[in-house]
């Protein structure tokens, strides 16, 4: 096999960007896509020959290879579980599942039917964080103590996330699940060195959040993660961020310090009285001083991401530790536990 079929289930957002990155991949035809709606506008914009109202009619497809799950929390675990059973590999948005049960629940199916699982991190493959792992190995800052991580942005666009029942939670599951996916990748040593004491503090939802009093979940979220290798990690996911989505990594080791900015380092600097379509996800406008992405998609890691899941399918190579199904399963596992804490106010301890 040198060339993989593709079928996407969802059509909005995630579904877009997925699109894209395979629309820029020869080896990949996206074949069909499944959703409950947009379906005409997606398979216009991305020329997808066929649509599907019920995606279990896109799985009974043999000429499909990997599916893209882009629905909502809720249904990544049926929609997963559906693939799997029709031998169909998978890439499943974040998070895995919106609870450990359907998580561990997906990877059991997947391992039975043997097919593959890719849990899609994209910060494992953004550029600037691949460089900085680079820059790690090489020694540049000594050993690895801290991470401070942070994914963070004005509220979410999708009515599906904004319930906490078919979120999973607030913005701890929805945006603080990259920084801690990342952490994961960067300190555990693929899996190996485990997370072993969790702390959460969150808002409660609704009349207790600061800004989104319609959301069930809360939108401000903080966690920290102890690695049983002694280094921390301090993460947070909060939708009280104005002026565009707020990536940030920060690494300090023993002999130095590193600073990404994953959203805003953009090298163009535009001021606009009038304001123009588009500069960054998440920014409400763009009057005055901005800083628009050169390529977004690019920037946050889905080109690469889809890249190396096409190709690990092609040569039937199993994902690395980030991407795989048991590090979304660790994911929820420490998410969990955060939540656990924020509710009990203790420290939570385990092996993640
Ligand atoms: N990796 C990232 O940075 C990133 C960014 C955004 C979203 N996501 C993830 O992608 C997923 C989708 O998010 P979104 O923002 O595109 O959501 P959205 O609300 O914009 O779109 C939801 C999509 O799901 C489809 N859908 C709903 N119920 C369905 C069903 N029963 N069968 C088939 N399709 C159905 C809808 O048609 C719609 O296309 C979420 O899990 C989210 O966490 C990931």
């Amino acid at each position: 096999m040198n060339r993989l079929k593709v079928g996407i289930v969802g059509s909005k957002f995630a579904a877009d960007f997925h699109c894209d990155s395979y629309s820029r991949n020869d080896k990949v035809e996206i074949a069909a896509v499944a959703a409950i709606d947009n379906l005409k506008e997606i398979s216009s914009k991305w020329r997808i020959p066929d649509t599907y109202e019920d995606y279990n009619d896109m799985m009974k497809r043999d000429d499909i290879d990997l599916i893209s799950v882009c629905v909502p929390n809720f249904l990544h675990h049926d929609v997963a579980i559906a693939a799997a059973r029709a031998g169909k590999h998978i890439l499943c948005e974040k998070p895995l599942a919106t609870s450990v049960k359907d998580a561990r629940e997906v990877i059991d199916v997947c391992n039975k039917e043997g097919v593959k699982l890719f849990y899609a991190e994209d910060w494992c493959f953004a550029p600037a964080l691949q460089r900085v792992v680079q820059i790690v190995k090489e020694g540049a800052i000594g050993d690895v103590a801290y991470v401070k991580a942070k994914e963070c942005h004005c509220g979410t666009h999708s009515p599906f996330a904004k319930n906490a029942k078919t979120c999973g939670g607030g913005s701890l599951i929805h945006l603080a699940i990259h920084p801690i996916g990342w952490a994961l990748h960067f300190l555990s040593d693929q899996g190996r060195n485990k997370v072993v004491e969790v702390i959460g503090k969150t808002n409660a939802g609704e009349s207790d959040n600061y800004v989104h009093k319609d959301n069930t979940g809360e939108d401000w979220a903080i966690g920290i993660m102890k690695f049983a290798g002694g280094q921390h990690a301090f993460v947070e996911g909060n939708y009280v961020t104005v002026g565009g989505m707020d990536d940030k990594v920060e690494i300090y080791g023993t002999e130095g310090l590193i600073k990404v900015d994953l959203t805003f380092g953009s090298p163009i600097n535009v001021y606009s009285r009038p304001g123009y379509s588009y500069a960054i996800e998440k920014t409400d406008n763009t009057l005055g001083w901005t800083k628009p992405a050169v390529d977004e998609f690019y920037n946050l890691g889905y080109v690469a991401e889809l890249a190396y899941v096409v190709d690990c399918v092609l040569s039937i190579k199993d994902p690395m530790y980030g991407v795989s199904g048991p590090a979304g399963l660790a994911c929820l596992e420490i998410i969990d536990a955060m939540y656990r804490s924020n509710k009990e106010g203790r420290t939570i301890t385990g092996k993640w």
